[in-house]
């Protein structure tokens, strides 16, 4: 435990920039929005202003529509060392009318709204320093005006959930899920990009080069629309559950923040009411024991399993035969919680599982991180405790690895991954 406490210590304070972590000094060398709110809970526990200035400098990225970026990116980073970078993006011009910052350049697409759950844990790690700097009173605003814009722009069906419109925002990248949604993008011309990521990590763990031409022809047509959501002719819009499940513990912990700083918690109680309402009725399967995506341009459900189905489970107050039926599905075949390793990312007996590739089968850490607070929240303590056993050995086994392989439990992706660190950490206190 002091061992992995230690080189857990070691990994954030080595991707500490100055103002803020990277996820990995070589694959990821910027600051990405929810691997900084997953880095800022577990720094809370070694450096507790460390981590509220993690979350400041992020939302000193946010855009004037509420949006906070997926990505802030580091001035001082060589262009070529990642891919998109700001040339492509060209945030604080084609941005311009959303509000894009002219001092921090930026991605325009988003990831999951994660903030508000981490600043309010990070609050209580140290309430007397947070209060001296007023920390609350600062990011309530900006996390308010960021659950708004997700709340009003970014329900692009009109049923009370957010829609994301880029495979790189619900986080769960190269999913299954999104096969046949991304089959109807063109892709763009192979030759008008060059992928970095393949300098750093083996091509069978990542994404393949026709699911980036697709990433970039989405990217390519936001952008030339000035990130307008109204305007874009979204060939990608799904309502994803993990994406609104986070939402929703987000909401929860703003009512908590609004409490604690003098504003009106009611509003966002009722909110997160409303998407909890919202997410049963849309994205609710009864028959699987899952919560389905939706892809908004069929209007259909989408039939993959995957982890980000179980995520709800974090959901307070979600109705109890519903986390039961979670937990079951978690433990069946299709997931098989304690018999793998952690939570691989999509169903076991599908045939688009690979044990290997990203999100298409892999476990990952943060998602184990969310199961196992579904777990306690919903009072299925044994399991939750044989999984944060699991968690703590396999992430210093792995050397915080990015992901793992669900059968053998070896490291895939990167090593040295600062929210396998951090929630590790996490897990320790
Ligand atoms: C990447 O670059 O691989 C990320 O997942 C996209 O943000």
């Amino acid at each position: 435990r002091a061992h992995l406490r230690q080189a857990a210590t070691h990994v954030l304070f080595d991707n500490w920039t100055g103002a803020a972590t990277v996820p990995s000094r070589a694959l990821y060398p910027h600051q990405w929005s929810w691997d900084s709110a997953f880095i800022a809970i577990g720094l809370r526990h070694i450096a507790p202003r460390r981590a509220q200035r993690e979350l400041e400098t992020l939302l000193g990225a946010q855009w004037g529509d509420g949006r906070i970026p997926h990505i802030a990116f580091n001035p001082s980073v060589p262009l070529g060392a990642y891919f998109p970078s700001p040339d492509f993006w060209r945030s604080s011009t084609a941005g311009r009318n959303a509000g894009a910052p002219s001092t921090t350049q930026t991605s325009g697409i988003v990831q999951p709204p994660v903030h508000a759950l981490a600043a309010w844990q990070v609050h209580l790690a140290d309430p007397a320093e947070s209060r001296r700097r007023g920390f609350l009173p600062r990011v309530y605003p900006r996390l308010a005006a960021w659950h708004r814009y997700l709340s009003t722009s970014r329900d692009l069906a009109g049923g009370s959930l957010a829609a994301v419109v880029h495979p790189w925002e619900p986080g769960l990248d190269n999913s299954p899920c999104w096969d046949e949604a991304l089959a109807r993008v063109e892709p763009a011309p192979r030759r008008s990009f060059r992928r970095a990521d393949l300098d750093h990590s083996s091509a069978a763990d990542r994404p393949t080069d026709l699911d980036y031409a697709r990433y970039v022809r989405l990217a390519t047509t936001y952008r030339d629309h000035a990130y307008d959501d109204a305007r874009t002719p979204h060939a990608f819009a799904i309502e994803d559950p993990s994406f609104n499940a986070l939402l929703i513990a987000s909401e929860h912990a703003l009512a908590a923040i609004a409490r604690t700083v003098g504003a009106d918690a009611g509003a966002h109680l009722r909110r997160a009411e409303a998407t909890t309402a919202a997410l049963i009725d849309r994205l609710w399967d009864p028959a699987g024991g899952i919560f389905l995506a939706r892809d908004l341009v069929t209007g259909e459900p989408i039939a993959g399993h995957s982890v980000s189905g179980l995520v709800p489970l974090i959901i307070p107050g979600l109705p109890q035969d519903i986390a039961s039926a979670l937990a079951g599905t978690a433990h069946g075949p299709r997931f098989r919680l304690g018999q793998v390793h952690l939570v691989p990312s999509y169903d076991l007996t599908a045939k688009e599982f690979d044990a290997n590739r990203y999100w298409r089968g892999p476990s990952w850490f943060n998602t184990a991180w969310l199961i196992h607070h579904g777990l306690v929240r919903h009072g299925e303590a044994g399991a939750a405790g044989r999984l944060r056993a699991q968690f703590l050995t396999a992430a210093y086994h792995s050397e915080f690895a990015e992901y793992l392989e669900p059968y053998t439990g070896e490291g895939r992706g990167i090593r040295r991954f600062s929210w396998t660190a951090a929630l590790a950490l996490d897990l320790l206190h």
